[in-house]
């Protein structure tokens, strides 16, 4: 048990002379929940998948004993090595019981599995337990809350009795409350295993970070305390910017202008469930408007019923005042519609240059537009001949939006523009969002769970609540108490 911690020395990873993980040494001892924060593409996912055997690497690896490095990623896990991944992996059509079933699979004989369960395991038993989803042990995964897919996740690798645990983003997309309970989860699994989290939420790292390494351009640049490295200069210049505090400009509203959109008294669902019960938004020209709430509140399905993915049931959809209701997807994109999705989607086997290019190229002045959408997103410059399959999820993340920028739209639809992305090019979307939106031509509706982000960003703000718009207001960081205290209800 002495020898139960995790020991990384020089360790190097390079792709075709490219060198994300460059001769990194890191101690992590049980009980110890130490948090890897980095600039997005600083090699927090690489270091992860160098541990688990994922990619190559040089250096050494030891936990409990045993040099890492060079085995197989199977021979890894079964020394008590386990991962999840920066998007949840669960089977979705499966149960949660099967999920674990699955996932313990490899301690048990092909005959056991096969055989006809006959109740819960012990191990599977305390897992459920620990994770909270004792309740919804023969739901299937699919209909599983956010949060909950993520524990589910991290029950994956609990049965497999892993006790070097290394999450990836864990918390990027939950609520408020998911997260808070994520914490207490990982401080629970946390007292006697040896657990990383890499992490882009600074909120959720002070709460509960035990120690703090941050990861820039493959190398460690700091390591200690949270508000040690808080403090260092370095960190902010390189990944938390300024620390901008909620500026509580209060906006003038920017209301009874033009209305870009307006969705009125909009049902929709999924199947015979209705998910948006009677709702009307508003986004007026030149302005941003920002939704919040909890997940499963009905927040992504609005804005898939606004793009015309989802047929609106009841209600009208107006786009620049003309009716899009029973309009499809790519009509409304022709009248100045965007829409990026939540997860980061780009055509992964094209470089950067060439998706930013697609789009490009179907625009007059596509090449200003470009070179526009860099300045931006300048992290991308040094990105444009890799793959896009290849970048990192915050690369991912912002050319995908500067890919939806070149198409000059009228009306941007954002579902978690923030996710996975370091706070100081949180701070920088949310720059650009605005002066975009001051320079005209450009209204915005964004789905966030950032609350301090979306407020600051929005000239006006709905708080959804099971599919019902339960409040709204002005935005500015003066309504962040208002909006706290609709989404508690
Ligand atoms: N197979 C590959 N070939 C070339 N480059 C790669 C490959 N995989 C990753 N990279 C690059 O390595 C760098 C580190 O990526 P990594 O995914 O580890 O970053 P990260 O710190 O996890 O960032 P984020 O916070 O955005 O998730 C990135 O610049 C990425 O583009
Ligand atoms: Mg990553």
């Amino acid at each position: 048990m002495q020898q139960d911690y995790l020991e990384i020395t020089g360790l190097t990873v390079s792709f075709d002379g490219f060198v994300a993980v460059d001769g990194v040494d890191l101690s992590v001892l049980p009980g110890d929940l130490r948090f890897l924060i980095g600039p997005n593409g600083a090699g927090k996912t690489t270091l992860i998948d160098a541990v688990s055997g994922l990619v190559p690497a040089t250096g050494s690896v030891r936990y409990g004993g045993h040099e890492l490095t060079g085995r197989k990623v199977h021979r890894i896990a079964r020394l008590g090595v386990g991962r999840t991944f920066q998007t949840a992996t669960v089977f979705e059509e499966l149960t949660v019981l099967q999920n674990l079933d699955i996932a313990a699979g490899h301690r048990r004989g092909p005959l056991t599995l096969l055989r006809r369960r006959k109740g819960v395991p012990e191990e599977v038993e305390q897992v459920l337990e620990t994770i909270g989803l004792t309740e919804l042990v023969d739901a299937p995964a699919g209909v599983l809350a956010h949060g909950q897919k993520q524990w589910l996740e991290i029950g994956m690798v609990l049965v497999q009795d892993a006790r070097l645990l290394m999450l990836d983003e864990p918390v990027a997309g939950m609520s408020a409350e998911e997260k808070e309970e994520t914490g207490r989860l990982l401080r629970r699994i946390g007292a006697d295993r040896t657990v990383v989290v890499v992490e882009h939420d600074m909120d959720f790292m002070r709460s509960f970070a035990d120690s703090v390494t941050v990861l820039h351009a493959g190398k460690v640049l700091a390591e200690g305390s949270v508000g040690e490295v808080q403090a260092d200069p370095r960190v902010q210049e390189v990944y938390l910017g300024p620390g901008r505090p909620l500026a509580g400009r209060g906006r003038d509203g920017a209301r009874g202008g033009f209305l870009v959109l307006s969705m009125t008294d909009v049902e929709v669902g999924y199947g015979r469930t209705s998910v948006i019960h009677g709702v009307t938004v508003e986004v007026p020209a030149d302005a941003v408007v920002a939704v919040m709430g909890h997940n499963g509140a009905g927040k992504t399905t609005l804005l898939r019923a606004a793009v015309g993915l989802l047929p609106a049931r009841s209600g009208r959809v107006l786009l620049d005042g003309e009716d899009v209701t029973g309009i499809p997807p790519h009509q409304r994109v022709r009248r100045g519609l965007a829409y990026v999705p939540q997860g980061q989607q780009s055509f992964g086997q094209l470089t950067t240059l060439e998706n930013l290019q697609v789009v490009a190229d179907t625009r007059p002045h596509g090449k200003g537009l470009l070179d526009e959408a860099l300045d931006l997103f300048p992290a991308l410059k040094d990105l444009l001949a890799r793959r896009a399959g290849l970048l990192s999820g915050g690369q991912r993340q912002q050319l995908a939006i500067a890919r939806a920028l070149i198409t000059q739209p009228r009306m941007l639809i954002l579902d978690e523009p923030t996710e996975g992305i370091q706070p100081s090019v949180v701070a920088e979307i949310e720059e650009a969002i605005r002066a975009l939106a001051r320079r005209g031509g450009l209204s915005v509706l964004l789905v966030e769970q950032h609350v301090g982000f979306a407020l600051d960003a929005a000239n006006h703000y709905y708080v959804l609540t099971s599919g019902r718009v339960t409040a709204e207001g002005r935005g500015g960081a003066d309504s962040v108490t208002d909006v706290r205290s609709a989404m508690a209800i």
